[in-house]
């Protein structure tokens, strides 16, 4: 199976992507964590992509498709994958069709006064990514991964000016890409206000109705 996942920052794809993924077996693809992981290497790609992520603006077309037509090469997505933050403009979804077809598009929707909320009260593991919040998701121990022991960090464009660049840069070239979707009869709008687990048995029941728990 082959999901996309549309939403604005903090939308929860991330969140709910390790959700599915667990659950089907496939494996998330996020253009965000492969970006942050060459920027952290300092990779020419990292380098190039720092400049536009620190300024909460979105890396030019070309480098992001090149990246995604690399990933879906490999071995592991052989059974579906899931797409996380990926495509975000509408040449990046054409660029999409002529790859590959996708299953599902899933839409969360969240108004823009709690994905400040939430983003900026974001703490994500340095070692093994898992997401958490300091108020909505805490962690057992302050600061340390419930998962993998790791340290928790709070990512650089969370910060609530570089917050606000990304959800402009979202309302102007990414939601766009609902009517696109909408177009292609492939969007299933889904009400991201809810809890994690409620929102994953919206997508569940849409997706794959027999494995709701
Ligand atoms: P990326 O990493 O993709 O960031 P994003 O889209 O801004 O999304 P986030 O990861 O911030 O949020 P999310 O929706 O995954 O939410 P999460 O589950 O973590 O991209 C970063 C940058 O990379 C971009 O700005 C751009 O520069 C570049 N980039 C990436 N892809 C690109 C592309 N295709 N083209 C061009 N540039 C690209 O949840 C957020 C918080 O809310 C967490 O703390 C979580 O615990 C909490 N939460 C989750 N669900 C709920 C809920 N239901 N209720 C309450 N809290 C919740």
């Amino acid at each position: 199976m082959k999901l996309l996942l549309l939403g604005p920052p903090g939308a929860g794809k991330g969140t709910q992507a390790k959700l599915l993924m667990d659950k089907n077996n496939i494996p998330q693809i996020s253009t965000g964590d492969i970006l942050r992981a060459a920027v952290k290497h300092s990779t020419p790609l990292g380098k190039r992509a720092k400049e536009y992520m620190d300024k909460g603006a979105l890396v030019p077309d070309d480098v992001v498709v090149g990246l995604i037509r690399e990933r879906l090469k490999e071995d592991d997505v052989r059974n579906g994958y899931i797409l996380d933050g990926f495509p975000r403009t509408i040449p990046q979804a054409e660029a999409l069709s002529r790859i590959t077809d996708i299953d599902y598009v899933i839409n969360l929707k969240v108004p823009d006064e709690d994905l400040i909320f939430r983003l900026s009260g974001r703490r994500t593991c340095e070692k093994c990514g898992e997401v958490f919040h300091v108020k909505f998701n805490r962690p057992k121990v302050e600061n340390i991964c419930d998962k993998c022991g790791g340290k928790l960090f709070q990512r650089k464009d969370d910060d609530e000016e570089i917050i606000k660049k990304r959800l402009e840069a979202y309302h102007k070239q990414t939601n766009p890409l609902a009517g696109y979707y909408r177009k292609n009869k492939k969007l299933i709008e889904i009400d991201g206000t809810k809890n994690p687990k409620d929102i994953f048995n919206s997508i569940l029941k849409v997706i794959n109705p027999e494995a709701i728990s």
